[in-house]
């Protein structure tokens, strides 16, 4: 199963995400069965490593962040069994690149429980203080046991 996380620049929260759910599924015994990558709406800091302040939270957690920034490319759609955005800006971007079919196309706050009827956004750390980033580790890491399961639904599904 691919699954790929996709926020505005590819260098805080889907960087993050993606070290985040690779970690738990590791640990879940499930690494080899599920593939995780990242991407940006934008193509600005293609090429670029991590945010340094993103980093330095999620070491502080015991992750490392290795991913090098992207933009979504059109084939990632078809590529990917499921596609996470982290906010609705994200979202409605990626719905019209995917032009039709876009049912594997769901925000992140949609795997977190207790959150009611209105699914919160991850919102963008880029500009603020210190706690942005540390408040997007807490959503990630609160997504990780539903995603999973979605994820092995998929995987027996196929099986
Ligand atoms: P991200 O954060 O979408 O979580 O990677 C941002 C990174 C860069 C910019 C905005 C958000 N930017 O405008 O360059």
């Amino acid at each position: 199963v691919k699954v790929l996380f996709v926020c505005l620049g590819n260098i805080c929260r889907s960087p993050a995400a993606e070290a985040v759910f690779r970690e738990y599924c590791r640990r879940a015994g499930h690494a080899a069965a599920i593939e995780v990558d990242s991407a940006g709406i934008i193509g600005y800091h293609e090429g670029a490593a991590p945010d340094q302040r993103m980093q330095q939270a999620a070491s502080g957690r015991g992750y490392r962040l290795e991913s090098v920034a992207r933009q979504v490319r059109p084939g990632d759609i078809n590529e990917f069994d499921l596609i996470i955005a982290m906010d609705y800006d994200n979202l409605n971007a990626l719905r019209e690149i995917a032009d039709s079919a876009h049912g594997h196309i769901r925000l992140l706050g949609s795997y977190i429980e207790g959150v009611g009827s209105t699914i919160p956004a991850v919102p963008d750390p880029y500009y603020g203080g210190d706690d942005g980033f540390e408040t997007v580790l807490d959503m990630l890491e609160s997504a990780c046991p539903l995603l999973l399961d979605s994820c092995l639904e998929f995987v027996n599904s196929r099986s």
